[in-house]
């Protein structure tokens, strides 16, 4: 008798059909809303001869500490000015207010008396190219008003929903299609058999999947095995972790980033931990040390090739302001009020105390890179222990690490007699003592 092929495997075929067809829709569709995002982006208005991204860092070096785009502090409020003026009195007026106001200048006498006639520092260091440029940022047009929400929801829905919303109606309905297509093609095949009186090959019939596994003794016993293994694997790692704190990651009283600062704005370590050259402690800076950029950094702008996924703007602005508050600093009146309230950084690595860590030792003495033992710190976000700080962490950096001997007045002697005794050219941090209890512990 003749035998017709399984039409289970026909309706498998269909079924693989439909979900790579819902697959491929998925991705295009992904890659539409991707391709229109840059193109949204880019239609950003043309603000005439000057570069506003030139602009803006001249604006946050020289104006910030007394104007804003869109407010006012202690001087006006700059959005659109080059609407308002024409260029040469711009100009004019950048380079020294005071001249241009003694001149007479209508205009300019008229601001400075709303201003209650306060001074205007001139800029004679500005070049006109300089101030288009510093215009053309003042001309950018005001973003959008963002979410209040301090973490951008990560919804990939938000923002096109109504479009990802079609795309999954079409696809449902293209689905149902499918389904439907596929019911009838089966439906026809069996009465297309039946009508010739064929004989359907039957998928073979065979014991359920776990009770072939129960019935076999010899699975049952290397499953048991393995499972003990395993379960004592994990406890293992488990105990071996107790006052271990690698990864640990707590919330600090102000969202301070270093990637932005250390990383975007490429500040050195050092500047703020500058107490890891000459002692033991790396130390947190004081706030005063903040206050040195952050006089005149008030809002959070961040840079124009950085995407700011987690965070917005609003956001890390309010946590600016968590620092003047802090310092007692007015951002208005551009003063210290007097009142202040400290913040209590939580301490992230913290060895316990009858251990002795030297910070000069190693960066200064062993010219060892912070990135070595705190992680890649210039993209952390929030701050967090990247090693384990365990003893034999200490003691496989130093059986590995080679101690620095050129351009080092500390070890050339002792490094010379050394390296004759033990018959090696080159040092370990171990084999100049770094083994010693006493080193480490007091
Ligand atoms: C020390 C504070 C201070 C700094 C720094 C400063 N300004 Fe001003 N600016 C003022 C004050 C105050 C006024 C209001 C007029 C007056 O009283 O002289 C003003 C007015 C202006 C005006 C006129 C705005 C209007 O709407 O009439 C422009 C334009 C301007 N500033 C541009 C700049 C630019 C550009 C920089 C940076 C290169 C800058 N200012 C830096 C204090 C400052
Ligand atoms: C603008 C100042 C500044 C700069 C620059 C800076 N830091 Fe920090 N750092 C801080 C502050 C403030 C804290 C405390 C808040 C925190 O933990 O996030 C801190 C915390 C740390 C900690 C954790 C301290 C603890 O509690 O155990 C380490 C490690 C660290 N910084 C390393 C670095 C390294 C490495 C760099 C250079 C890549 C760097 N920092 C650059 C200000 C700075
Ligand atoms: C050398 C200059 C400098 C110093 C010092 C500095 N900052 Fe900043 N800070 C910046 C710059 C630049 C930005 C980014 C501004 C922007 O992109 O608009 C920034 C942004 C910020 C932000 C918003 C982004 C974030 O990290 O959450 C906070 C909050 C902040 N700083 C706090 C601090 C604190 C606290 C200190 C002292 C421990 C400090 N800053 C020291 C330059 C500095
Ligand atoms: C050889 C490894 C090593 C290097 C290199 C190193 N650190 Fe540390 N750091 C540590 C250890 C370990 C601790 C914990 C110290 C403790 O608890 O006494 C620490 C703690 C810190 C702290 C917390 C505050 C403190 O002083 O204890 C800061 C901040 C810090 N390091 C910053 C830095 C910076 C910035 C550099 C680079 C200039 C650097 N570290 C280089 C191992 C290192
Ligand atoms: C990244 C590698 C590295 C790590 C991690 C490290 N060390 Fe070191 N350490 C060195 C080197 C290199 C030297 C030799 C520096 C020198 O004196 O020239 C050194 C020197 C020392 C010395 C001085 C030894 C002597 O002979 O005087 C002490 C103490 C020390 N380390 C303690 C520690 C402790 C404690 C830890 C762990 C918390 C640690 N180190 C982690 C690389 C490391
Ligand atoms: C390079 C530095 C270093 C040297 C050398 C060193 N230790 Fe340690 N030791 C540490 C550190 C760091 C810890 C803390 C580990 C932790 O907190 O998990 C520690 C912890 C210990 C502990 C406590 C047990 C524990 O895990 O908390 C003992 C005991 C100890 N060390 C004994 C010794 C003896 C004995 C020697 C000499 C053979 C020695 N150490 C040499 C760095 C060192």
């Amino acid at each position: 008798m003749k035998k017709l092929g399984n039409p289970k495997s026909f309706s498998k075929t269909i079924f693989s059909l439909a979900f790579f067809t819902m697959f491929a829709l998925g991705v295009s569709a992904q890659e539409a809303v991707a391709a229109a995002a840059p193109a949204a982006v880019a239609a950003a208005p043309a603000t005439g001869s000057g570069d506003p991204v030139k602009g803006k860092e001249l604006f946050n070096t020289n104006c910030a500490a007394c104007h804003k785009l869109d407010a006012k502090m202690t001087g006006p409020a700059l959005r659109g000015v080059g609407d308002k003026y024409d260029k040469e009195w711009l100009y004019k007026w950048i380079k020294n207010s005071s001249d241009l106001i003694k001149s007479g200048d209508a205009k300019a006498v008229k601001v400075y008396e709303e201003f209650a006639k306060a001074n205007m520092t001139a800029f004679p260091q500005l070049s006109n190219g300089d101030i288009d440029n510093i215009i053309a940022y003042t001309m950018e047009v005001a973003p959008a008003a963002e979410t209040p929400d301090p973490k951008k929801s990560v919804d990939p829905d938000s923002g096109d929903g109504v479009s990802n919303n079609l795309i999954l109606g079409v696809l449902a309905f293209v689905l149902g299609i499918l389904v439907f297509m596929l019911v009838t093609v089966k439906r026809l095949l069996k009465n297309v058999i039946e009508s010739k009186g064929l004989e359907v090959a039957e998928a073979p019939k065979g014991l359920p999947f776990w009770k072939a596994f129960v019935k076999n003794q010899f699975l049952m016993v290397v499953t048991a095995i393995l499972f003990l293994l395993i379960s004592a694997y994990f406890m293992y790692g488990y105990f071996m972790q107790i006052g271990v704190d690698k990864g640990y990651e707590p919330i600090q009283p102000i969202h301070y980033s270093h990637k932005i600062h250390a990383g975007e704005n490429g500040i050195d370590c050092k500047y703020c931990h500058s107490s890891a050259r000459v002692s033991k402690n790396a130390g947190i800076p004081s706030l005063n040390v903040c206050m040195n950029c952050h006089k005149n950094i008030a809002e959070f702008q961040g840079s124009k090739d950085s995407t700011y996924v987690e965070y917005t703007k609003e956001f890390y602005t309010g946590e600016i302001q968590k620092l003047y508050d802090a310092v007692g600093w007015d951002k208005a009146t551009q003063k210290y009020t007097g009142k202040t309230k400290p913040v209590k950084w939580v301490r992230i690595h913290n060895l316990p105390d009858f251990v002795y860590f030297n910070h000069s030792q190693h960066v200064t003495v062993g010219g060892i890179e912070c990135q070595k033992c705190h992680g890649k710190v210039e993209s952390f976000e929030v701050m967090k222990q990247d090693q384990p700080l365990t003893m034999g962490w200490c003691i496989n950096c130093h059986r590995e690490t080679n101690v620095k001997v050129e351009d080092n007045g500390y070890y050339k002697k002792i490094h010379e007699q050394l390296s004759k005794k033990l018959g090696v050219d080159k040092l370990t941090a171990a084999q100049m003592g770094g083994l010693e209890c006493g080193k480490c512990h007091y």
